[in-house]
């Protein structure tokens, strides 16, 4: 027997041993090595023939022997590895998977309505005043007209501070009229958005807190028909432009003369009926030409000038808008609301 074919296999049995495969290049080589199409065990075969006759099949045997465990060292190194020969130029990780949705926050419902009536005024040059949602006595009601016995100051509409009765949760935005007239001179052209409380039972239609926008428009001449177009503007950027409105005469402190604007909401069915009363009507605003005693209260010279004001709450327009059936709601921070508000 020539030692040398065996000798040949136990060199290339350690060849194949000795191998470090710890990279993807590695492994390539391996392959090509021990496993391509000339490969170094292939030639090994011809020795077949220079063994004795009686030990062939055992070295046929070995030989198969060795390249099943180059085989079998070339699959454990590729799974360790964890991937094809190629690893190089794949990234780890698949970028054709779709990724986690990364959830997307919603703004409040009352937020998206307020931003966009603010954004049909800004329009048409009113700029936004934020004021105090702790008022005093004077700017939320002496100020706007609301003489000592008038209703609205009743301990049972208004949050008073318990220190200091001078002072109140502001019961309406119209406080910040106030505000503005006294530090400014017409022309005034502002929109008020804020938070505003009422010593209120909580139901399904009221609340304790809820929000107003109130609008403030103050120069030389302004007049009744300039308010109803500005109120008319207002309502086709919000509505549609082939709503139809009405202004009803009412009454407020602090406007003369005044109104109430309602929009045509429809009566088809019976939400429709019950949400206008049965009229068709929606309530949405109150309105006026600016009481000529609050322009003299604030300042503002009433011979000189005019203004009218309007305001309105927020909750029923997003109530109306999104048909939103509890006014609650709209103050629970329920994520499973909230939620639905996403692309809206
Ligand atoms: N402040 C009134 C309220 O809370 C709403 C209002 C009515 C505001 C008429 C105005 C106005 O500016 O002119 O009910």
């Amino acid at each position: 027997m020539r030692m040398e074919e065996w000798k040949m296999i136990d060199d290339m049995q350690s060849q194949i041993a000795e191998f470090d495969i710890s990279n993807a290049d590695q492994l390539e080589q391996f392959r090509i090595r021990f496993l391509g199409s000339k490969n170094t065990i292939k030639p090994l075969f011809q020795h077949v023939r220079d063994v004795a006759p009686e030990l062939r099949k055992k070295f046929g045997q070995q030989l198969n022997a060795l390249k099943q465990s180059a085989e079998q060292k070339f699959e454990d190194a590729k799974s360790a590895l964890g991937s094809e020969p190629s690893n190089k130029t794949r990234p780890s990780i698949d970028l054709s998977l779709p990724p986690y949705p990364h959830p997307k926050g919603a703004q409040h419902p009352i937020q998206i309505v307020m931003n966009r009536i603010v954004d049909v005024f800004q329009r048409i040059g009113f700029t936004v005043a934020e004021e105090r949602e702790i008022e005093d006595d004077w700017h939320n009601f002496t100020a706007m007209n609301t003489p000592e016995n008038h209703p609205a100051r009743d301990m049972q509409d208004t949050f008073y501070l318990k220190d200091d009765m001078n002072y109140v949760l502001r019961t309406h935005t119209s406080s910040v009229q106030a505000r503005i007239m006294t530090q400014s001179q017409p022309p005034i052209r502002i929109i008020a958005p804020g938070r505003v409380y009422r010593n209120e039972t909580i139901s399904a239609r009221s609340h304790c807190q809820f929000h107003q926008i109130e609008g403030l428009y103050i120069d030389e001449g302004v007049s009744f028909a300039d308010m109803k177009q500005t109120l008319l503007y207002y309502a086709r950027a919000m509505y549609g432009e082939d709503v139809k409105i009405r202004l009803r005469p009412s009454y407020f402190p602090f406007t003369e003369p005044s109104a109430e604007m309602d929009v045509y909401w429809g009566l088809e069915n019976e939400i429709d009926y019950r949400i206008t009363k049965g009229t068709g009507w929606l309530e949405v605003l109150g309105c006026g030409m600016v009481d000529p005693a609050v322009l003299d209260n604030c300042g503002i010279d009433s011979k000189k000038y005019t203004g009218f004001a309007f305001g309105m709450g927020i909750e029923r327009q997003a109530m109306f808008t999104y048909r939103i059936p509890d006014i609650r709601m709209l103050f629970e921070n329920d994520i499973r609301f909230l939620s639905q508000f996403v692309n809206a």
